[in-house]
């Protein structure tokens, strides 16, 4: 039978079916206990969490224990370098920034330029470093603390890095990475490696400190296979296992299940992205409308199937009881695809705007985010 959807790192395609996912990969839904839990240690609740676009966790409650009993954890995220940072690329980095700063904790951000490298996505090593220095940018640009923001690539930070993979990789077997990812013959030698590279930052700041220090990894569901395996593995080395923090992966803008992709623009709005194109794309995206106006006033139209309502709840509209006020209108027939779309684009130029700003303020600070070996 062939399969309704596939997620792994490098391959998204079909409509995600998100609670099966849970089911397939073995993690833990985010509950309403704990997003209360959330609410009382950081004072309040980030609008991606209380709304399930992070949906999925593995330890999360104990990374709470442990803070709650005076030990902090660190943050740990990442990017392979891309030519095109867009909006879905930025979901988590967002969420990252808020327990930043809502926890004061540090952060180890990896940029694998060896990983886009070996998938193919640059044809030379030198061409993903210089994509990664674009990338950090936009990471910068994002808002993150300097004073407790490490950034590093890995093919830069490898003398720190290497020992740490090497001892990783002797405890995954090939067959283990076969199943997890469905590697072939035809795999180069430095993909079936790469999981041990994505594996060390969570472990970084328990070498650095000397002892055991939790480590919790806000990211795309996607990227979770790496982390089952460095899961396995943790213990077997003597440090603890890493939690983590699943996101749902923003739609396309041409749909659900169709592909985002940076090939075709249409499909995604760019960090880069001047006004022109944002309101052209925003103007072109999938709704739940109907077919004619006439319709859509005396049935009203399905917020659940439209792309445009999905960056509201994604990104753009952190208030609760206008959210409310868009859906329901929408459902009533009140409030037409033609003013969503003009007021989601709108709120998405602001948000570039600002970023664009920021992106370029961060090219004077770049080395106060750096990690060098
Ligand atoms: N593999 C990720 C990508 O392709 C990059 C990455 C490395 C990452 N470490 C991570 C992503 C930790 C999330 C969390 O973008």
């Amino acid at each position: 039978m062939a399969e309704d959807f596939v997620v792994t790192p490098w391959e998204v395609h079909g409509v995600i079916d998100y609670a099966k996912l849970i089911e397939r990969f073995g993690t833990q839904p985010i509950q309403p206990e704990l997003i209360e839990r959330v609410r009382k240690i950081a004072g309040d609740v980030h609008p991606m969490l209380s709304r399930g676009i992070f949906y999925s966790h593995r330890d999360f409650n104990w990374i709470l224990d442990e803070y709650e009993k005076g030990n902090r954890f660190v943050l740990y995220t990442g990017r392979g370098p891309s030519s095109g940072i867009h909006l879905g690329h930025m979901l988590p980095w967002i969420l990252t920034r808020w327990l930043q700063a809502k926890f004061q904790v540090k952060l180890y951000f990896q940029i694998t330029d060896d990983e886009k490298f070996l998938f193919k996505d640059f044809e030379s090593l030198n061409d993903a470093k210089r994509i990664a220095y674009d990338n950090i940018l936009d990471i910068i640009a994002t808002g993150f603390d300097p004073k407790l923001t490490r950034i590093f690539l890995d093919t830069e930070y490898i003398h720190h890095m290497y020992p740490v993979a090497v001892r990783v990789a002797k405890h995954v077997t090939f067959s283990t990475t076969r199943a997890v990812f469905g590697f072939e013959h035809s795999n180069n030698i430095g993909e079936i490696f790469y999981t041990s590279m994505q594996a060390v930052p969570c472990f970084l700041e328990s070498i650095e400190q000397g002892k055991n220090v939790p480590c919790i990894i806000p990211c795309g569901i996607d990227q979770d296979p790496h982390f089952r395996i460095t899961r396995d593995v943790a213990p077997l080395l003597g440090f603890y296992k890493p939690a983590l923090l699943h996101c749902k992966l923003l739609p396309s803008l041409q749909g659900f299940g169709a592909k985002m992709s940076s090939s075709q623009p249409e499909t995604v709005i760019f960090a880069a992205d001047s006004e022109k194109e944002t309101r052209r794309k925003i103007g072109n995206a999938l709704t739940g409308g109907r077919a004619t106006l006439e319709e859509q006033r005396r049935l009203g139209a399905n917020p659940d199937i439209c792309v445009v309502y999905a960056n509201y709840q994604y990104i753009f509209e952190p208030d609760e009881d206008h959210l409310k006020v868009v859906h329901d209108t929408c459902k009533s027939g009140a409030r037409l695809c033609g003013e969503c779309k003009a007021e989601l684009a709108d709120k998405v130029v602001a948000f570039l705007a600002k970023h664009h700003e920021r992106r370029e303020k961060a090219r004077d600070h770049v080395e106060e985010f750096m990690l060098r070996d």
